[in-house]
């Protein structure tokens, strides 16, 4: 898992920012200069690091975008006369194409983004939601299209990159609940059919259920209710309320990680390299738990 441009893409809120964060943080941690980006606006890389590591190493570089600067920058450097560019940038109706013409956005972010990687650092994109995540990644394909010239090629210089294995690799995030495996499963087969590489699979958030005991579940059963919580309150001197509440998070607990691991199989049909990265309870030690089930995954 070596390409040099990095996205980490899945359902909205699985852990994609935490995700990519994480990685991040792995390369710098082993020494290597690394780009971390967010392409959309207002998402927070640099919070996220500063809470979970402290002082973030200097070789992890996070980057911000401005989609529109980025735009008319690429206008500026690919057409030959400076005038000229100038002009076009500061006619009304380029306002317009900005904001309408498919593609054109997400192609300047991407100019951007594959320079970056192009250079000496590792790039990791936090990247969009599902249908955003794929569409981001066709619009250098869809564009090229539209341009001509110096432009054109640049699109399809990218469209390239994105598709070479040894150059770019997509992360697919998932938790183990039904509306992200299903989300996740639909970008890959998208990916798969639009030929892009897919990396590896990041299972984030996972519960593994303890090994199952008659005896304990039985005991937890009773200790649920009224009945069977009651002699034992007052022999530790507890309420039997709290009693049966502690029972029932237990339960819970242990039918939610069942029930994740029910849908594992779904995700590793696949057949992708996968990382599996547990619910980390306490949010001060996340970042570093999570990139070291980044490096177990052989990430
Ligand atoms: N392994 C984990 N264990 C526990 N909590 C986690 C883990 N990974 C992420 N979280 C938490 O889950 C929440 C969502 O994570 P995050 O913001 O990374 O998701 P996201 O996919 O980037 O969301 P969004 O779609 O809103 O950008 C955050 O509160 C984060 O701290
Ligand atoms: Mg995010």
């Amino acid at each position: 898992l070596d390409a040099r441009f990095q996205v980490v893409l899945g359902k909205g809120g699985v852990g994609r920012t935490t995700l990519s964060a994480a990685l991040a943080l792995l390369h710098a941690r082993r020494g290597e200069r690394v780009a971390l980006v967010s392409p959309l606006a207002g998402e927070q890389l640099r919070p996220v690091l500063e809470e979970g590591w402290g002082a973030v190493p200097e070789r992890l570089e996070v980057v911000e975008l401005d989609p529109r600067g980025l735009v008319d920058g690429v206008v500026k450097h690919l057409l030959p006369v400076p005038a000229l560019s100038t002009l076009l940038t500061a006619h009304p109706a380029y306002e317009a194409v900005y904001g309408i013409a498919p593609g054109v956005k997400e192609m300047a972010v991407l100019h951007r983004l594959v320079q970056l990687a192009e250079g000496d650092a590792r790039v990791v994109v936090d990247g969009m939601a599902t249908g955003h995540g794929t569409h981001f990644l066709e619009a250098p394909r869809k564009s090229a299209h539209l341009l001509v010239g110096k432009l054109a090629t640049r699109a399809r210089d990218i469209d390239a990159f994105l598709r070479d294995a040894a150059r770019t690799q997509v992360l697919l995030a998932s938790t183990l609940e039904e509306m992200p495996v299903r989300e996740a499963l639909g970008i890959a087969a998208a990916l798969r059919e639009g030929g892009f590489p897919l990396g590896a699979l990041l299972v984030n958030r996972e519960l593994r259920p303890l090994a199952r005991s008659a005896a304990a579940e039985q005991a937890l059963a009773r200790l649920a209710t009224r009945e069977g919580a009651a002699p034992v309150a007052s022999e530790v001197g507890s309420s039997w309320r709290s009693l049966q509440d502690h029972a029932r998070a237990a339960l819970h607990l242990q039918s939610q990680a069942a029930e994740m691991q029910e849908r594992l199989p779904e995700l590793l049909a696949l057949g992708l390299p996968t990382a599996r990265v547990p619910l980390v309870p306490a949010p001060g030690g996340r970042l570093r738990a999570v990139a070291d089930a980044l490096e177990a995954g052989g990430l």
